[in-house]
């Protein structure tokens, strides 16, 4: 397998951008039209449509016709070619927030991590409705918009607004004692936009028990270029090849957040 140089990386990165931004354009025009059918997965609250079918293989065809040595792990199927993670491995949420996308037609994003040999080099986060490029680029930082994200700042926990879908307090009632203590609580059903708000520092941190490679790959891209913190809930290293959980922060709230979790 060929290893990409620092400036074959840079190349990638433009083509992906744009690739995303034509899948974004796509996506608006289904929206538009409502012909999309959708359909159930693993359960009735997965949803799945053509368009995120259609999204991952406009992108599986353009990344084996451009970069031939690549490998695509997508959520609509192509995940089940991926045993490991040698190589470059394009990781793709072709909508992450799909029932934002059909029920609110906004706060749902396209999520990819590029990755070398497991480790991220590219991470884009696009959300299409509000046409937010959230990139990044090994070494070189993250950008929104093509504006430099400053380094992540680490608030105190009574400043701090966490994310997570409020059916987690259920699995672990120690939550509760963390939504005392912060400033507000929220909840946008979009895991890669919520990445790459903690990025931005929209959010202090986001909490999640059950993520897929896919829907953070992008996200932790972004956030490590920034300075900022994810494991799983036990403190671990994330694995790009299984489902897990997650908190994604910067390194004090993290730090914090673990100082009440395991009280
Ligand atoms: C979902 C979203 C959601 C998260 C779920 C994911 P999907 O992704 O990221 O915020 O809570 O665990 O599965 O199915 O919309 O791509
Ligand atoms: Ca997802
Ligand atoms: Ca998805």
């Amino acid at each position: 397998m060929m290893k990409e140089s620092v400036l074959d990386f840079v190349k990638i990165k433009q083509t992906a951008e744009t690739w995303t931004r034509e899948a974004g354009e796509y996506i608006k025009d289904q929206m538009a039209s409502s012909s999309f059918a959708i359909s159930t997965k693993a359960n009735p609250h997965d949803l799945v449509t053509d368009v995120d079918k259609n999204v991952e293989a406009f992108f599986l065809d353009k990344i084996r016709k451009t970069y031939p040595d690549h490998r695509l792990m997508g959520e609509e199927g192509s995940f089940e070619e991926i045993k490991d993670l040698n190589g470059t491995v394009w990781i793709l949420d072709p909508i992450d927030g799909t029932i934002n996308f059909v029920h609110q037609s906004s706060h749902f994003a396209i999520s990819i991590g590029i990755y070398q040999d497991g480790h991220p080099v590219i991470g884009i986060v696009y959300d299409v409705m509000n046409n937010d490029m959230y990139s990044s680029l090994k070494g070189e930082g993250a950008t929104l918009n093509e504006e430099k994200i400053p380094p992540i700042i680490n608030h105190s926990l009574n400043e701090s607004i966490l994310s997570f879908n409020s059916g987690w307090m259920l699995e672990d009632r120690r939550l509760e004692r963390l939504v005392k203590e912060v400033r507000g609580v929220r909840s946008y059903g979009v895991a890669a936009l919520e990445m790459a708000y903690v990025a931005v520092g929209k959010l202090d941190a986001y909490i999640s028990f059950n993520l897929a490679p896919w829907d953070i790959a992008g996200g932790y891209a972004l956030l490590v270029e920034v300075g900022g913190k994810a494991t799983n809930y036990e403190g671990k290293p994330l694995d790009f090849l299984k489902k897990d959980t997650l908190i994604a922060a910067s390194p004090s709230i993290h730090k914090d957040i673990f100082n009440i979790i395991t009280k």
